[in-house]
C-alpha cells in the first residue's frame, strides 16, 4: 500500500530529525520550513496524485502553469460531474419494468356479483314495511303512504293494469297501517336481516354454473354484503374453501354463469332516493381474495339479454415506498383487515367515519358497531357516506399499496337468446319468451392466457452506482483513487501533528530542554505518539535544566 509506506516514511522522518520536537528554539526558526518542505517534496514525489507533481516539482514556469490550469480544470470537471451524480441519486430516480411471466397455474380471482336491485318487495311483510318503508320512500310522515308510491301502487291507473296485474300489487294490500300494532323496537328486523331475507337469493338467480366444465351451484358462492345489499362471491376462499386454480387459458377453463336477474321482482321506483336504481342487470367485480369487494365504485355492469365474455389478464404491480415512489410500505393498521389494499383502506376509513358520525355501521362494513336501522340509513348513514365519497377528499386518503394485483379485462358481447333458441330456453326454464329476453344473462370469465404481467418500479440509481461513477470520474479527470485521497489526508495529518508537536514542545521546554535528539529512538516514535513522549519528565536525562523560561512563554503565545 504505497500510501501507508509514504506515511510511515513521513512519520519516521519528521520527529527523528534532531531539530524537530526538540524545541531548540534557535534552530527551529530556520529549520522548520525546510523540514516541512522536505516532507512536502517527499509526498509529491511518491503521491499517485499525478497532476500535483508536475505543478510543484521541477519544470519551467509556463509548463507548470499549464499543468496547474489542467489540474484545476480537471478538478472542476470532477466536482461538477460528481455533484451532478449526487443530485441524481438524491432525486431518487426510478425505472418501470414490465415483464410477461408465464405461469404453470394461476389462482382464479374472486368474482363478486350483485343484482342492481336491493330487495324484493313481494317478500316484504308488514313489519318490514313498517321499519324500512320510510327509508325506501314508501311511507311519509305518520306512516302514511307517500303520494308518489300511492300513484304507482294503485291498480287501475295504468292503461293495461286490469289485464296484467303488476307484480308488486300484493304490496299495496299491506300498506294500510290502521290496525297495525308496531312491534317493539328491539324485535324490529335489523338492516342486515332485512337485506338478507329480502335480497335476491342465489338459488333463484343462478340457472347454470360451470367452472372448468365442473358443475357448480349456489353453495360455491359465499354471501357478502355491499352497498348493493346481498351479493355473492365465487371463489372467495372463505370458510376454508380451497382456492380454485386454472391450468389453461381460454374460455373453457373459466367460469360460466347463467343468471336470471328477476326484473319483475324489482322494487318499483316511485321517487328518487339514494337506493333507487333505474337499471336492470348485475354488477360484477373481479378481484383478488385478499381484497374486499368495492363493487359500487369498481364493479362493471352486465346487461340481461346478452352473453358477456370477460377475458382477464392478471397484472402484478410493485411500487416503491418513499422516497422513490409513494406507496404504503407500513402494514395495515386496521382492526378489520389484515392485508392492505386500497379498497380495504377505504372501507376501513368509511366505517370509522360512519361510526363517528352516526354511531352505527352499514351492512357492508366490518367491525362490531351496531348496524344502522333503516331510519338511521335515511337520516344519517346514506347522506354521510355520499358526502364522504363525493365531496370530502381529505378524510379518506388511501395510499397505493406497494403490491397490487389487478385484472385487466376485455369484454365482448353477443345477444342471448337468439331467435332460434328463445323458444327452447323458454320451455327449458318454464318462462315466457319475453321473460327470457328480459331477464337472462350469461357471463363468461376466463384468463386470456396463462401468463401475468408484472409492472415493477425499481430504483434506477443507488449508492453503489454513485461510487462507481465518482470513481470513474476521479480516474478520468485527476487519476486519483480513494487511496490517493488517503495519501492527502495522511500528509495533512503529518503537517498538523508536526505543528501541534512543536507547540506542546514549547510548553514543556523548561522540563526537557536538551539538545540531544538522540534520546528519542525511532522505535519510541513509532510506539507512542511523539508528543506524548516528550511530556513525560522521567524519560529525559536528569542533567537538563530548565532555562529560557521567558522565551518559552513568548513562543507559547505564538502557538
Ligand atoms: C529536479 O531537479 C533536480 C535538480 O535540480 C534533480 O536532481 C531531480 O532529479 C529533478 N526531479 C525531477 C522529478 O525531475
Ligand atoms: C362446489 O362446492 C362443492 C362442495 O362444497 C365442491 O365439491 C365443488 O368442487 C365445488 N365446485 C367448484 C367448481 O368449486
Ligand atoms: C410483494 O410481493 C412480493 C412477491 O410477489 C413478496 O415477496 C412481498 O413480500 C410482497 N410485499 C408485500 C408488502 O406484500
Ligand atoms: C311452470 O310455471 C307455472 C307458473 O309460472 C307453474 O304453474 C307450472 O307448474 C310450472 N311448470 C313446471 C314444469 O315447472
Amino acid at each position: 500500500m504505497p500510501a501507508a509506506v509514504v506515511g510511515s516514511v513521513l512519520i519516521c522522518a519528521l520527529p527523528i530529525s534532531p531539530n524537530m520536537c526538540q524545541c531548540d528554539s534557535v534552530a527551529k526558526a530556520s529549520r522548520t520550513p525546510d523540514s516541512l518542505t522536505e516532507a512536502g517534496k517527499l509526498f509529491l514525489k511518491h503521491t499517485t496524485f499525478h497532476g500535483l507533481r508536475h505543478v510543484f516539482l521541477n519544470g519551467s514556469y509556463p509548463r507548470r502553469l499549464a499543468w496547474l490550469l489542467a489540474f484545476l480544470t480537471a478538478v472542476a470537471l470532477l466536482f461538477t460531474w460528481s455533484s451532478n451524480r449526487v443530485r441524481y441519486l438524491l432525486s431518487s430516480p426510478v425505472h418501470t419494468k414490465a415483464h410477461m411471466v408465464y405461469a404453470k397455474r394461476l389462482v382464479f380471482p374472486a368474482v363478486t356479483i350483485c343484482n342492481q336491485n336491493l330487495l324484493i318487495p313481494r317478500r316484504m311483510k308488514k313489519p318490514d314495511i313498517f321499519s324500512a318503508g320510510r327509508w325506501l320512500g314508501l311511507l311519509g310522515r305518520n306512516w302514511q303512504v307517500s303520494p308518489g308510491a300511492r300513484d304507482m301502487l294503485t291498480p287501475g291507473t295504468d292503461h293495461d293494469s286490469s289485464s296484467n296485474e303488476p307484480p308488486w300489487s300484493p304490496l299495496s294490500r299491506i300498506l294500510d297501517f290502521n290496525h297495525f300494532l308496531p312491534p317493539p323496537l328491539e324485535s324490529q328486523p335489523s338492516m342486515l336481516q332485512l337485506l338478507d331475507r329480502l335480497g335476491h337469493q342465489m338459488e333463484e338467480m343462478l340457472l347454470y354454473c360451470r367452472f372448468q366444465g365442473e358443475v357448480c351451484g349456489p353453495r360455491n358462492f359465499s354471501t357478502i354484503f355491499t352497498r348493493y345489499g346481498k351479493c355473492y362471491t365465487f371463489n372467495s376462499g372463505q370458510d376454508n374453501r380451497p382456492l380454485l386454480v386454472t391450468m389453461k387459458g381460454g374460455m373453457g377453463n373459466g367460469l360460466e354463469l347463467m343468471l336470471d336477474i328477476q326484473q319483475d321482482e324489482y322494487l318499483p321506483v316511485w321517487g328518487e332516493t339514494d337506493e333507487t336504481s333505474f337499471e336492470a342487470g348485475i354488477k360484477v367485480q373481479i378481484h383478488t381474495q385478499d381484497e374486499p369487494p368495492f363493487i359500487d365504485q369498481l364493479g362493471f355492469g352486465v346487461a340481461p339479454g346478452f352473453q358477456t365474455f370477460v377475458s382477464c389478464q392478471e397484472q402484478r404491480l410493485t411500487y416503491l415506498p418513499p422516497p422513490w415512489g409513494d406507496c404504503k410500505s407500513t402494514p395495515m393498521d386496521s382492526d378489520f383487515f389484515n392485508t392492505y389494499s386500497l379498497t380495504a383502506c377505504r372501507i376501513d376509513c368509511e366505517t370509522r367515519y360512519l361510526v363517528e358520525n352516526c354511531n352505527c355501521r352499514m351492512v357492508h362494513m366490518p367491525g362490531d358497531a351496531p348496524y344502522c336501522t333503516p331510519e338511521q340509513y335515511k337520516e344519517c348513514a346514506d347522506p354521510a357516506l355520499d358526502f364522504l365519497v363525493e365531496r370530502d377528499n381529505d378524510y379518506c386518503v388511501c395510499e397505493t399499496p406497494c403490491n397490487m394485483t389487478r385484472f385487466g379485462k376485455e369484454m365482448s358481447f353477443v345477444k342471448i337468446p337468439s331467435k332460434a333458441s328463445a323458444k327452447y330456453l323458454a320451455k327449458k326454464y318454464n318462462k315466457t319468451e319475453q321473460y327470457i329476453a328480459d331477464n337472462i344473462l350469461v357471463l363468461d370469465i376466463f384468463f386470456e392466457a396463462l401468463n401475468y404481467e408484472t409492472i415493477e418500479q425499481t430504483k434506477a440509481y443507488e449508492f453503489a452506482g454513485l461510487l462507481g461513477d465518482i470513481g470513474g470520474q476521479m480516474g478520468l479527470f485527476i487519476g486519483a483513487s480513494i487511496l490517493t485521497i488517503l495519501e492527502l489526508f495522511d500528509y495533512l495529518y503529518e503537517v498538523i501533528k508536526y505543528k501541534l508537536c512543536r507547540c506542546s514542545n514549547k510548553k514543556h521546554k523548561h522540563n526537557n530542554n536538551n539538545n540531544r535528539g538522540a534520546v528519542l529512538s525511532l522505535d519510541d516514535v513509532k510506539r507512542h505518539a511523539p508528543c506524548e513522549n516528550l511530556r513525560i519528565p522521567g524519560t529525559y536525562p536528569a542533567n537538563m535544566l530548565p532555562h529560557h523560561p521567558a522565551q518559552g512563554n513568548v513562543e507559547d503565545f505564538t502557538c
